[in-house]
């Protein structure tokens, strides 16, 4: 790592110092943008700024070198923690049991073809409402998040509810940069965070849009990741979302 960061990082300084001076930033700008800076520290923002910034950047990067299912960015609100394993269906907040109900399935498969059998998938997404269990308002984090695993024939299928285009936090600097002084929104389409993993395959982070949504290729976080898109299909009133995923092998690492 430390050889990357020593050819990585005196290019990255050098690229900002040729903006502050094709800019001609004065004294004044750069302290506005140092107190710009200790704000997001302060809203504890970090994640979220780098990522609606530049996380699709790296995942472009990544895609370029990636066989099968391209990746999509993982955003800010996965837990780092074991997803609790489902069979069945994500748990569902009580109060919304009337939303819509969401079938999530599909199947995973290699280069070939073949089914993968026992991949794991966390599956996250945001409430019916737009937010984030264990991220905010105090909603449990037990919603709404799970593991679910492929069975003999590379399938998976899990019930949940709708979510709907989300707004990311846009009370404070990050929602004040893209709204007040980029002139931008802060919406994403809706969507459903995916994380596959399967001993001998490459980790695929994704995530599936809903066809015809709002802000579908006109997402905030600069996303033009749409190979998911799944189409509208509803079964006796279940909105269907079908995902499938091909993986590739993992990286071998040669013996120099
Ligand atoms: C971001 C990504 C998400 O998927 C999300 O739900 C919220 C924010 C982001 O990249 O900032
Ligand atoms: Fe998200």
């Amino acid at each position: 790592m430390s050889e990357r960061v020593k050819q990585i990082v005196p290019d990255l300084i050098e690229a900002v110092r040729n903006v502050l001076r094709d800019h001609k930033v004065t004294f004044d700008e750069y302290r506005a943008g140092f107190g710009y800076m200790i704000g997001v520290q302060e809203a504890k923002e970090i994640p979220l700024l780098l990522d609606a910034l530049l996380n699709s950047t790296i995942v472009e990067i990544e895609n370029q070198t990636r066989g099968g299912t391209k990746a999509d960015i993982q955003g800010p609100y996965y837990l780092d923690e074991n997803y609790p394993l489902v069979t069945k269906a994500l748990a569902v907040r009580p109060e919304d049991a009337d939303a819509e109900d969401m079938i999530i399935r599909g199947c995973v498969t290699d280069l070939a073809g073949q089914p993968v059998s026992g991949a794991e998938i966390d599956i996250w997404h945001s409430t019916p409402d737009g937010l984030y269990s264990g991220i905010h308002d105090n909603i449990d984090r037990k919603y709404y998040r799970g593991r679910v695993l492929t069975d003999a024939d590379g399938h998976y299928s899990v019930t949940s509810k709708t979510p709907v285009a989300y707004q990311i936090p846009n009370q404070g600097p990050t929602g004040e940069l893209l709204e007040k002084h980029l002139g931008r929104h802060s919406w994403r389409p809706a969507h459903i965070h995916f994380w596959v993993r399967c001993v001998g395959k490459r980790d695929l982070i994704n995530q599936a849009y809903f066809e015809g949504g709002d802000y579908v290729g006109n997402d905030c976080c600069e996303t033009d990741h749409l190979d998911l898109v799944v189409p509208k299909i509803y079964e006796n009133g279940k909105r269907v979302m079908q995902v499938n995923f091909v993986l590739e092998p993992a990286y071998t690492i040669s013996a120099g």
